[in-house]
Formats: structure tokens, C-alpha cells, sequence
């Protein structure tokens, strides 16, 4: 690696060649104030000028961001020159903002105010017209409000490069410029896929998950009997939003606030995860053994669904049939559990936490939302973030809580194989324990699938079962799974089964998980996103290996289930419950 010789404040230092200042710097331990700049250069729009500086051969101040180190190079961040025009900057970006930072969901980790608080941003340096806002929450998903927009580029940049469709970009120029879907319409007439990675990225207020905290809130004030379920990624990253080291699983004590919130029971989705996996590696062995439609594609991801919905309405009997486990969870609850325990359906109220936003959308799509005579599976959708909203505002002290486990019921074990779907991969590792194990008659050798494991767009391994070797393949984000779709377009997949999720790295990065802040973490590595998901996802591979049952097959509770209830995977009953339809839908485009 090529190493430069430079200076920062004075103080000698060496650093990889190719980085830029601002790179450079925060490897060396200096935190210097951006906004447009994302990622190790996901984004870099040099457009924000909040993070200018002096440097040795540049004329006047410099984008710390865009402008690379060099051999000799001495960098000044402190002189008064760069100080007053990185304050400046920030505050002309603040004269064009909404400031309604009490009420501003993003605030605790809104990045213009962290900044504007650094640079020391006085009020009203440039008072004016402000640019007229849209204001878009039209979606059950994402909310958009460009009066907190400050046109960083960053959202744009990662619809582009996580998924490639490009769903929001600059619009108009100058002061009446807008970032949002074209020709400003609202996300529901564009085909916004709904992850909400665009939100993740969002470094202010300007794109929301729609919150459903209040509706939480009613069903409590109403007496409904309100129980929560929490999707396996959840666990692997809501610690953080208590300053709990990245990659620190919490389940135990997300379990005791959320007893402590009030919920009547508290679930795991890794139940039905495992019942996903009876569901959907039965249906695969019927397809492989009828002639049926192949590769066969997960579907556990709204996401991904959505996108198939609009963009391969041509494919779509290519996805498996099955509901994403928080839906089959819900039609469970109401039905089976409900029967068991003398409640009557109508007042129960579901909430589901997920790591995605998407789920949002998920819940009230036309086939899921009168499902269960006539009622939806799940009545609310809250995100890993709008959960630790919830416990800060109950005055709860998170990492002081006890470890205490799910409920003891009908529905309470879960596996190893169910704890790893939040990860890119890990539905894959999970059907083939089972598949596996159905059609062999003995456990996979080790457990473990490899294959299917690492952070990589796309993955592929071949498994061999009663004699005959089939290839698999692992995709997430829309780009990468765009690949792996041209291919059966075009007749020449050479796959047997697919995995696709909607979110780069899967649900551990989905688009409801805690921001990924590197501006908080002014020592830390560049590549932080990456390092984030390799953390979160070794917290839930450390969990399937605590697992008492690491194969969803083994799981006691789904055996009872099928027993007691539904009669054997793919019955007419699972299908009325637990199976789905889908449509192909017009882009608007
Ligand atoms: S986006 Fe940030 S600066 Fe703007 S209102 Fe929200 S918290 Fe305040
Ligand atoms: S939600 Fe996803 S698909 Fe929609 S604009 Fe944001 S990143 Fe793009
Ligand atoms: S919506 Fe957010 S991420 Fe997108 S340009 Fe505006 S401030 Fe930046
Ligand atoms: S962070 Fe450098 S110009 Fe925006």
C-alpha cells in the first residue's frame, strides 16, 4: 500500500495515498465537519461546503471530501479563515431549513445539528425567502419533507447504488432546487421500492419512516389486548440506540422493555421464521418433485416483492407463495393462539418490530390487509428506531435491564435457523438444514452452510441431495438481484433456488435499523457501514450457534403447531393462512 507523508496541524503523520482530506484526517483522528460526504465516497458531492479547509497547494479553502492528500501535503483545519467559512456554510444551509428541532423525530441524531452545534452556527445570519416545501406522506412507509432537505445527494446516490432505479434525483435549479422522486410526485405514483435506505442515509429530518407509535399507543388507551413480536435483526442492532457496542445482541433485555411498555405478550419472530422454512422448503421439494416452476425465490422481503411487482411482473411465479414470517406470526396469533387462549381476534392488536420500513407497506398490501376473516395479520408496524423511541420516552434505563426470555406459550420456541434469516443468506442456510434433512433423513454435516454466509451482493454454492447437486444463489439490493432475474428472463439461470432481500447485507441493514453514524465515531475506520453489518450479522450467527434447536425442523412448538393445527406443511389450512398472491404493478414511469 502507498503510503504519503503529511502534516495536520503541524503533527507528522502517514497515510494511504488516494485518500482524501477529509478521509485522511478522520483516520488520524481529527473530525472534521461534513455533511454531503458519505460512506468512503458513496457520496461526494462536494456540494455542501461544510467541511472546507487549508491545504498546501491549493488555492484558497478546500472540499476536505473531494480534494486528495498528497506527499508533503500540510493541512490546517483551525486557522480563523477555515473556521468562519465552515460556519458560514452551515449556516446558510440552516437559513433554507425548518428548525423545528424539538418536534423533529431526527434529532437526537440529526446531523445538521450536530454540526451546526460544532461550527458554532449563530441564528439568522442570512434571513430570506425560504424555498417552497412538499411535504409527501402519502406512503405508509416514508415521509418527505423538503423544507429539512439541505440537497446533500446522499439518498440519491444510495436508491442508485443499492437497488440501480434511481427512484429520487435533483429536480429544478438554484433556490427552487428539490431532491425527490420525478417530477416531485409523491412516492406512491413512482416505483419506489420502499426500503428505505434512502432514509438511512438521510443526514436530517427530510425523509422519516411514518411513524406508528400513536397507533401503539391507542390500542394500549383502548384495552385491546396488544401483543409485539421482534424480527430477528432487531435484537442485533437496537442496542446501539443505548450505546451499547455495535454488534451486541440484546434480546433479552429488548424482551424485558417491551414487557416493561406494556405489551400482554412478547414474541419471537424466529418462531415463525421456522414456520416460513416448513412452508417454503416443503414447497420447493414439491416443485422440484412436480415439474414446478424453478429457481423458486424467497419472498420474506416486501422489498424485494415490491420490486418484482413492478419491475419482472412477467416472473412473478418464480417467488415462493409464502407470507414474510412477521405476517404468518400474525395469521398464527389470531387463529391458533387466539382459539387456544379464548380471545377473541378482534381484540387483539399485533405489532410487529422490524429492522424494515417496508414492512410498513407490507401490512396493508390489498392480499395481506383482510386476511384472517377478514381482519389484517398484523395491526402496526414499528422499526427497530421507533422502538428505542418508545423506551427512552418511558423514562426506562435499557442497559440496566435484566436478560428475560420471550413468553413461555404456545408459540415460543425458535431456532438457530430462524435467528439467521436477518441476514443476507441466512433464509438460504436455514431451508437447506431442512431440505436437507427431509430428503436425506439425517442433519446437514457441521450445520453450518458456508456457502450462503459473507456481506457479498451476490453468492453462489451448490448442495447435493439423494445423489443430485443443485446450485443455489444468495442476492441482496436490487442491483445484485437484477442480475440473477435477467438470467431467468432470458432462460439461462442455472439455479434451483434463489434468495433475494430487498436491503443490501439483508434485514441487518434494513431501512427501519438505528443510523449508521460515522460523524459520532470520529476515530473509527472509514468503511464503518461495512463494519456495522459484519458486527450485527456476527451477533446473529453467535445466537444460531447458542441455539438449543439450530434447525427449524427440530423447533418443538412448530411440530405442536402442524400437529394441533394446520396438519402438515402446504396443507389446504396453511395455505388459507400462511401463503400469499402476487400482481404485477404499473411503474408510472
Ligand atoms: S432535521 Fe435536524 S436541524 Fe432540521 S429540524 Fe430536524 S433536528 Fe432540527
Ligand atoms: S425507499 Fe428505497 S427504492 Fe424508494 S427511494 Fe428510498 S432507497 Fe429508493
Ligand atoms: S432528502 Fe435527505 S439525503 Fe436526500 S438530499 Fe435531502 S437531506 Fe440529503
Ligand atoms: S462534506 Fe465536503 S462539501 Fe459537503
Amino acid at each position: 500500500m502507498e503510503m504519503v507523508n503529511i502534516k495536520i496541524e503541524g503533527i507528522p503523520y502517514q497515510v494511504e495515498a488516494g485518500l482524501t482530506i477529509l478521509e485522511a484526517a478522520k483516520k488520524c483522528g481529527y473530525n472534521i465537519p461534513s455533511l454531503c460526504a458519505f460512506n468512503h465516497g458513496e457520496c461526494n458531492q462536494g456540494s455542501c461546503r461544510v467541511c472546507l479547509v487549508e491545504a498546501t497547494g491549493a488555492r484558497g479553502l478546500v472540499a476536505s471530501c473531494v480534494y486528495p492528500v498528497n506527499e508533503g501535503m500540510e493541512i490546517t483545519i483551525s486557522s480563523p479563515k477555515a473556521v468562519a467559512a465552515r460556519r458560514s456554510s452551515v449556516e446558510l444551509i440552516l437559513s433554507n431549513h425548518n428548525r423545528n428541532c424539538q418536534e423533529c423525530d431526527k434529532n437526537e441524531y440529526c446531523e445538521l445539528l450536530d454540526v451546526a452545534r460544532r461550527v458554532g452556527a449563530r441564528e439568522d445570519m442570512f434571513p430570506g425567502e425560504k424555498t417552497p416545501t412538499t411535504y409527501d406522506e402519502l406512503t405508509p412507509t416514508i415521509v418527505r419533507d423538503t423544507s429539512k432537505c439541505i440537497l446533500c445527494g446522499r439518498c440519491v446516490e444510495r436508491c442508485k447504488n443499492a437497488h440501480g432505479i434511481g427512484i429520487l434525483g435533483f429536480e429544478n435549479r438554484g433556490f427552487n432546487a428539490i431532491v425527490g422522486p420525478a417530477e416531485n410526485r409523491s412516492f406512491i405514483n413512482s416505483p419506489c421500492i420502499m426500503c428505505g435506505q434512502c432514509i438511512n442515509v438521510c443526514p436530517t429530518g427530510a425523509l422519516m419512516e411514518k411513524s406508528e407509535i400513536m397507533k401503539v399507543d391507542e390500542a394500549m388507551a383502548q384495552g385491546k389486548y396488544v401483543v409485539v413480536q421482534t424480527a430477528p435483526a432487531v435484537r442485533a442492532a437496537l442496542g446501539e440506540s443505548f450505546g451499547m457496542p455495535v454488534g451486541t445482541p440484546v434480546t433479552g433485555k429488548m424482551v424485558a422493555a417491551l414487557r416493561r411498555l406494556g405489551f400482554k405478550k412478547v414474541f419471537d419472530t424466529d418462531f415463525a421464521a421456522d414456520l416460513t422454512i416448513m412452508e417454503e422448503g416443503t414447497e420447493l421439494l414439491n416443485r422440484i418433485k412436480n415439474g414446478g416452476v424453478l429457481p423458486m425465490i424467497t419472498s420474506c422481503s416486501p422489498g424485494w416483492v415490491n420490486y418484482a411487482e413492478y419491475y419482472y411482473g412477467d416472473q412473478l411465479d418464480h417467488l415462493s407463495s409464502c407470507k414474510s414470517p412477521h405476517e404468518m406470526f400474525g395469521a398464527i396469533l389470531k387463529t391458533y393462539y387466539a382459539e387456544k387462549h379464548g380471545i377473541d381476534p378482534k381484540d387483539m392488536f399485533v405489532v410487529s418490530v422490524m429492522p424494515c420500513s417496508c414492512k410498513k407497506f407490507e401490512k396493508v398490501r390489498p392480499q395481506l390487509s383482510a386476511d384472517v376473516n377478514g381482519m389484517a395479520d398484523v395491526d402496526a408496524v414499528i422499526t427497530t428506531r421507533e422502538l428505542a423511541r418508545m423506551i427512552k420516552r418511558s423514562g426506562i434505563n435499557f442497559t440496566r435491564l435484566p436478560d428475560e426470555d420471550y413468553d413461555r406459550d404456545i408459540v415460543h420456541d425458535a431456532t438457530g435457523a430462524g435467528h439467521i434469516f436477518g441476514v443476507t443468506g441466512g433464509v438460504m442456510e436455514a431451508a437447506i438444514r431442512t431440505v436437507y434433512y427431509v430428503l436425506e433423513g439425517k442433519e446437514l454435516e457441521g450445520i453450518n452452510y458456508m456457502p450462503a454466509r459473507g456481506l457479498e451482493g451476490i453468492k453462489e454454492g451448490e448442495v447435493t441431495l439423494q445423489g443430485k447437486t443443485i446450485k443455489i444463489a444468495v442476492a441482496s439490493g436490487m442491483k445484485n438481484a437484477k442480475v440473477l432475474l435477467d438470467q431467468i428472463r432470458e432462460g439461462k439461470s442455472p439455479y434451483t433456488f434463489i434468495e433475494i432481500m430487498g436491503c443490501p447485507g439483508g434485514c441487518i441493514n434494513g431501512g427501519g435499523q438505528p443510523y449508521v453514524r460515522d460523524t459520532f465515531m470520529p476515530n473509527e475506520d472509514i468503511d464503518i457501514y461495512d463494519k456495522y453489518l459484519q458486527l450485527r450479522s456476527k451477533a446473529l450467527y453467535s445466537e444460531d450457534e447458542r441455539a438449543v434447536h439450530r434447525q427449524s425442523h427440530n423447533n418443538p412448538d412448530i411440530q405442536t403447531l402442524y400437529k394441533e393445527y394446520l396438519g402438515e406443511p402446504n396443507s389446504h389450512k396453511a395455505h388459507e393462512l400462511l401463503h400469499t398472491t402476487y400482481k404485477e404493478r404499473v411503474r408510472f414511469d
